[in-house]
């Protein structure tokens, strides 16, 4: 974790993709803007294929070649855009990753998974092309809204409850904000797991935390939920759901201060006949069920006190989940 130092700047060819809301930073340090520089609108409805197009025509006539770094300045959705473009031109070129939202700090500038959105979901069309490196500086966050620090905290969140620790989720619920050694930890965390399973074969499917029901909640409410946002939400359903499958229970109280955080978002919650068909649809989906015979998704599960686990279960077994999770919200 460091301030913005053009020391972290590639020593080779390089070009510039960033999120037109940063430039600011970038060039109040008076870093450079090589050629070909792009500052592009970023949001969750343009983080297509068609997006990235222009910016592959834009390096190739510039041009760049293979000893060339992509150096990607933004949230989420812009580092998420530019690492697989990085990894379409040529065949795949290095990238560097400067995240500028908590939650790309905290969770997707690191692990190396790229992605666009398909009109069927979320993220279905990527690659896994970790970047060569990535600087973190806090202080791109001073210009971020207080929406989308809340929202990148939910994923550091997530990280509390995948180790089980209730101390550390407890302390976040209360903080509001998480603070730098949250962040440096919940790093640390998330950098330990990738390396040890970079493709998702196995402990890696642990991050997915929340995710499960998370990704539909945000395609079935066409957004208004943001990405981080939809998180916490499908981390509390996991709670309940983990509770449902016979796990130990979380403390009532823990799961209505939990929910008490959320609730806010209460109005963007979409109806359960609404996500249905998008967890059918869903990445981790892995085929029959055993218990079903229908389609089964792995569902990351947390218990107070241990590591969460994984479990196959059918889309329909979040039903009662985001029945209560409704009930909690009002
Ligand atoms: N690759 C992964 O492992 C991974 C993990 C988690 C999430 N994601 C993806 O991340 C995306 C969400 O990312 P996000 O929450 O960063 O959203 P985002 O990239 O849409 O950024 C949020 C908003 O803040 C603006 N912004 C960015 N930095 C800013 C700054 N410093 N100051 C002011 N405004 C700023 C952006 O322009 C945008 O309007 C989702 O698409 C999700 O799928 C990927």
């Amino acid at each position: 974790m460091e301030g913005l130092d053009p020391r972290f700047l590639p020593d080779g060819p390089w070009a510039l993709i960033g999120d037109e809301n940063v430039r600011v930073h970038w060039t109040r340090h008076g870093f450079p803007e090589p050629p070909g520089t792009l500052w592009v609108p970023t949001s969750e409805t343009t983080k297509r294929l068609e997006t990235i197009d222009p910016w592959l025509e834009t390096w190739a006539s510039l041009p760049l070649h293979r000893d060339a770094t992509i150096v990607a300045v933004g949230g989420g959705v812009l580092t998420d855009m530019a690492g697989l473009a990085a990894s379409l031109f040529l065949r795949g070129v290095k990238w560097h990753c400067w995240p500028t939202t908590l939650l790309a700090q905290v969770d997707a500038g690191l692990g190396g998974k790229t992605a666009v959105n398909l009109p069927s979901g979320k993220n279905l069309a990527g690659a896994f092309h970790p970047p060569e490196r990535m600087i973190v500086c806090t202080e791109f966050l001073s210009t971020l809204s207080s929406r989308h620090r809340s929202a990148g905290a939910w994923e550091l969140f997530k990280h509390a409850l995948i180790e089980g620790d209730l101390d550390w989720a407890e302390s976040l619920l209360a903080a509001g904000q998480p603070g730098p050694d949250d962040l440096r930890r919940s790093l640390l965390q998330k950098a330990g797991v990738v390396h040890r399973d970079l493709r998702e074969t196995g402990e890696r499917k642990l991050l997915n935390l929340g995710h499960t029901l998370g990704h539909a909640l945000e395609s079935a409410s066409g957004f208004g939920l943001l990405h981080g946002e939809a998180v916490g939400l499908g981390t509390l359903a996991a709670c309940l759901l983990a509770e449902e499958q016979g796990l130990p229970a979380f403390p009532a109280d823990f799961l209505k201060r939990f929910a008490g955080r959320l609730k806010p978002l209460s109005r963007f919650l979409p109806d359960w006949p609404s996500c249905l068909p998008v967890l059918c649809r869903d990445k981790k989906a892995i085929g029959e069920s055993k218990t079903s015979g229908g389609s089964a998704i792995h569902c990351v599960l947390p218990i107070p006190g241990q590591r969460a686990v994984l479990r196959s279960l059918p889309p329909e077994a979040w039903a009662s989940a985001h029945a209560r999770l409704s009930a909690l919200l009002t």
